[in-house]
């Protein structure tokens, strides 16, 4: 089988998303009722990490252990990748002594230089363009809560980055419509969504932007790789805050989700956030599940 990547959402077709949602229904109910599920036996993942993490480490760390593998985690801090080895250099050394690579980084170029250059699958862990395994845990949680995502309405209210990129993808692939409310200065890079995808619509009001939706999203104003910008972007994302007025505009059964980390009272407020709509532990959790079959898809292809 010829090696399969995941380092955007694009990567894979909607009947191959629609196997590993199946897959990860199966995986999540065996790992409640803790009916082993040793598919990645003697199968090692390595995850480098170029910036912090808690969900993503720990999400891969743990699946790849039920899986019956075993995961190892590298940091810039203390792998020789901190001290300029080149990383067309580190992919060939790393594919050749385990079975699968997680990487999270900083521009979208390097994973992809990464992944040209290793012997084995490679999955985005995000960079500062994609974050496609989050989204792939957020499609899943809509479908576990509310059915069906393709035809629904998804607001996007807040910064232009890696995770709405992500939805713009998926979008195409499920036949869903975006409402993107961005503050002026941080809009969408036209450079960045795939020709042709016409899944979404620009609102100048955020407000306006969750009128009638199924689902309201956000995410931090200043994501990892920016911080020197966050002073500005506070000041600029001023009334893009997800609070109880905004999601009033949604859908009566609208979801509200976050990828967390998240901060209360700047792009969402705790009554939302902590409220009855929120399914934002679901979906971090849902991390977990949907990594292992997708784990297995790359390994094993359709069992
Ligand atoms: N949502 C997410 O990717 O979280 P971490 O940064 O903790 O991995
Ligand atoms: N957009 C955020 C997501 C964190 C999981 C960031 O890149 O920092």
């Amino acid at each position: 089988m010829a090696i399969r990547h995941f380092l955007q959402f694009s990567d894979f077709s909607r009947d191959e998303f629609e196997y590993v949602i199946e897959r990860t229904r199966l995986i999540k109910r065996k790992f409640k009722s803790y009916e082993p599920h040793h598919t990645l036996l003697d199968r090692t993942l390595v995850m480098v990490f170029e910036k912090n993490s808690t969900r993503t480490r720990l999400s891969f760390e743990a699946g790849m252990h039920q899986l019956g593998g075993a995961a190892i985690y590298l940091n810039t801090r203390d792998s020789q990748l901190g001290r300029g080895e080149p990383v067309e250099d580190a992919a060939q050394v790393m594919s050749r002594m385990c079975d699968i690579i997680m990487v999270r980084t900083f521009g979208h170029d390097i994973i992809d230089r990464f992944a040209a250059h290793s012997r084995v699958p490679v999955i985005n862990g995000l960079t500062n363009e994609h974050h496609p395994c989050q989204v792939l845990a957020d499609v899943y949680t809509y479908i576990e809560q509310r059915g069906s995502i393709a035809g629904r309405r998804v607001a996007w209210i807040g910064d232009a980055n890696n995770m709405l990129y992500s939805w713009l993808q998926a979008a195409r692939v499920f036949g869903f419509h975006l409402h993107v409310s961005t503050p002026r200065g941080y809009d969408i890079d036209p450079g960045l969504v795939e020709p042709g995808n016409n899944c979404y619509t620009e609102f100048a009001s955020p407000s306006d932007a969750c009128e009638g939706v199924d689902l309201v999203t956000t995410d931090v104003w200043t994501s990892m790789g920016f911080e020197q910008e966050n002073e500005a972007r506070l000041k600029a994302f001023d009334g893009w805050i997800v609070d109880e007025a905004k999601m009033a505009r949604a859908r009566p059964d609208a979801l509200f989700m976050h990828c967390l980390p998240a901060h209360r009272g700047e792009e969402v407020s705790a009554g939302v956030i902590d409220g009855p709509q929120s399914v934002v532990w679901d979906e971090a959790e849902n991390r977990l599940h949907v990594q292992k079959a997708l784990l297995e898809y790359l390994l094993l292809g359709e069992l």
